[in-house]
């Protein structure tokens, strides 16, 4: 399986969208039904959807894998007793497959006979999402459904965040340890660390600073700058996450300590938290979902 794509619901989509194209350094990959579709240079049509809706919330968190990875996933799934509905996807890119409830109400979407999209050049358009982290009640717990029901690994735990897998990458998502349930952040991989500098010094030139970074993490190796964006969601410019052997042994809390007055490898970076967790607190997930509310145009109208 692999991340694919976000689909976010809010007010005035229209003006995120523009953030993310003029600004963030997105290409446009469409409109539909009241939705923003916006692409990086790879071959996938799009990788973050801006619905238009009177709230912002998480519509889902879209996987995409082969025919006999959905068959899997579906039985396992099933079996393990998660909500769950066949879905057919009117998204760019189309696709079918399965929405699964985990327990905080966080919609995983898994879709297979997607179709992709000639990619294009631009050298500071990101490539596709490497992660996406979401705020837990309880992460353990949240990370443990996925794994037994989603097949997802596991690959390290730290004081804030279970980093889990679902392919060779170190994480295509994390649950972090807040007390809450909402997106944490969107994390865009960016062709090399060149590209996720000249990031930074785009949005620097409109006024905007890092809330986080630049830094080096920890688990997952990745160079990382984070930023609130107008619209009120965390995200982030990356390099790609490292990859993991199949028997990778997953890390403890220990064994990612920071020295004293450290919060990244460089010893670099400084950190906003307060700005961070008061955004990451913009887009929780809606709990009362219909199949009919999972469809494009839907908004939050559709939600009962
Ligand atoms: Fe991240």
């Amino acid at each position: 399986m692999m991340l694919r794509s976000v689909e976010l619901a809010l007010p005035e989509a229209g003006e995120a969208a523009r953030f993310m194209t003029e600004i963030w350094g997105m290409a446009p990959g469409g409109t539909r039904g009241g939705a923003h579709y916006l692409r990086g240079s790879s071959r996938l049509p799009y990788l973050l959807a801006l619905h238009e809706a009177d709230s912002r919330f998480v519509r889902s968190i879209t996987f995409t894998g082969t025919r006999e990875e959905l068959e899997h996933l579906t039985e396992r799934v099933q079996a393990s007793g998660l909500p769950v509905i066949e879905t057919i996807a009117a998204d760019p890119g189309g696709g079918r497959g399965i929405v699964v409830e985990l327990p905080e109400g966080e919609l995983f979407r898994f879709l297979t006979e997607t179709e992709d999209v000639e990619p294009i050049a631009g050298r500071d358009l990101p490539v596709k999402l490497t992660h996406v982290v979401l705020n837990s009640r309880d992460a353990e717990a949240t990370a443990n459904v996925a794994e037994q029901s989603l097949g997802f690994r596991v690959s390290d735990r730290t004081k804030g965040m279970v980093f889990v897998r679902c392919n060779d990458s170190h994480h295509s998502t994390a649950f972090a340890r807040a007390g809450y349930a909402s997106l944490n952040h969107i994390a865009f991989e960016m062709e090399d660390m060149d590209a996720v500098m000249r990031g930074i010094g785009r949005l620097r030139d409109r006024g905007l600073t890092p809330a986080w970074g630049p830094g080096r993490h920890g688990p997952g190796a990745n160079i990382f700058a984070y930023f609130v964006a107008p619209f009120g969601a965390v995200v982030e410019f990356s390099t790609a996450v490292e990859k993991v052997a199949d028997d990778h042994k997953a890390g403890a809390q220990e064994d990612w300590t920071w020295p004293p007055g450290r919060i990244d490898q460089w010893g670099l970076s400084t950190k906003d938290i307060g700005a961070l967790e008061e955004a990451e607190r913009n887009f929780c997930f809606r709990r009362e979902w219909t199949p009919e509310s999972l469809r494009v145009g839907a908004g939050s109208a559709g939600i009962r």
